[in-house]
């Protein structure tokens, strides 16, 4: 019977599926996720962890967890997972594709209406008492269906927005490190430069992995071509906007607004600048949070653990150790 252990409570079925496999599951049951060193004693004896963006596995931590197997993460991005420390420590690490792509996509549609129709503002406003009588000039947006909509990384979530955003008539642009003519012709998608997208877009979507190529990918000089009524959508990682650029381009309304759902830390802190804008939307990291997505990626999460745990690769893999412990 192996160790798995899970660091935050899970919905759906997957711990009884790990535990139908013939394993023992510890869940971390606190409301915030173990801090380094919690986890580091949490792990101990595991041969298999399943992992949240919360958490950190390096080099480091994997050092001290010999009997660690896997880290299967329940997200599908893994930039808080070193894939070539557990390649070099025999360690599979996994994500879950295929799965959270469209609700994700509806949630960064759900956050381009919202800014480019002032959802949040406006009832934020009601709320207030601001609502004293039907304005002709009161939260007048952008409409969708004559928007120039850029969408920064045409992957599985990219393209699921590029779909949606379509049926609202709008023109999309995408950009990318490749072009992806097939999906242009069933997309109805255009190719731009990362710079002619932002000069020509109304509204901005970023859907990259974090890298080390896409770390602040956005910045001042970014936001300088954009124009200034054009509105930014992050539903990707925070660390990919230079979040101080973004602040000074509010500031001097270089650009015309933001809808954030992951930010550079995670939480904001209360005190952080961009909560001043009132043309800022910040949402706390809840794009795939469906309970039907959310189940299915802790199914994911699961299978591979199993897999691994019976000596076979797992499904998922992002890295690929040599010598698999
Ligand atoms: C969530 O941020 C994910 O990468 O799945």
């Amino acid at each position: 019977m192996a160790r798995v252990v899970i660091t935050r409570r899970i919905p759906g079925d997957a711990v009884q599926t790990i535990e139908a496999a013939g394993h023992e599951v510890v869940t971390w049951e606190g409301e915030l996720p173990p801090s380094p060193a919690e986890l580091r004693t949490f792990l101990e004896g595991a041969s298999a962890v399943m992992t949240m963006v919360t958490d950190r596995i390096d080099a480091a931590v994997l050092a001290e967890l010999p009997g660690l197997r896997i880290a299967a993460n329940m997200a599908v991005g893994y930039d808080n997972l070193d894939c070539p420390a557990g390649e070099a420590a025999g360690v599979w690490i996994t994500n879950t594709p295929g799965i959270l792509h469209q609700t994700t996509a509806e949630f960064a549609v759900a956050l381009l209406l919202s800014a480019a129709r002032n959802v949040t503002a406006s009832d934020r406003d009601t709320r207030e008492g601001g609502w004293k009588t039907w304005s002709p000039t009161a939260f007048l947006g952008i409409d969708l269906h004559t928007a120039t909509v850029g969408i920064i990384g045409l992957g599985e979530i990219g393209a699921s927005v590029a779909k949606v955003i379509r049926a609202f008539g709008s023109r999309v642009l995408y950009t990318g490190r490749n072009r992806k003519s097939e999906l242009e012709a069933s997309l109805g998608v255009e190719y731009r430069s990362l710079d002619d997208l932002l000069r020509e877009s109304d509204i901005v979507s970023l859907h990259v992995p974090r890298t080390t190529e896409t770390t602040k990918m956005l910045g001042a000089r970014e936001f300088g071509l954009m124009k200034p009524t054009a509105l930014l959508v992050n539903t990707a990682r925070g660390s990919i906007i230079d979040q101080d650029a973004l602040v000074v381009a509010l500031q001097r309304a270089e650009i015309g607004g933001a809808a954030l759902d992951v930010t550079d830390p995670e939480p904001l802190p209360l005190d952080h600048p961009l909560y001043s804008f009132s043309n800022v939307i910040i949402t706390p990291h809840i794009a795939s949070a469906s309970v039907g997505t959310r189940s299915r990626m802790a199914e994911c999460a699961a299978q591979n653990i199993i897999a691994v745990l019976n000596g076979e690769a797992p499904p998922n893999p992002v890295n690929r150790p040599p010598s698999p412990r």
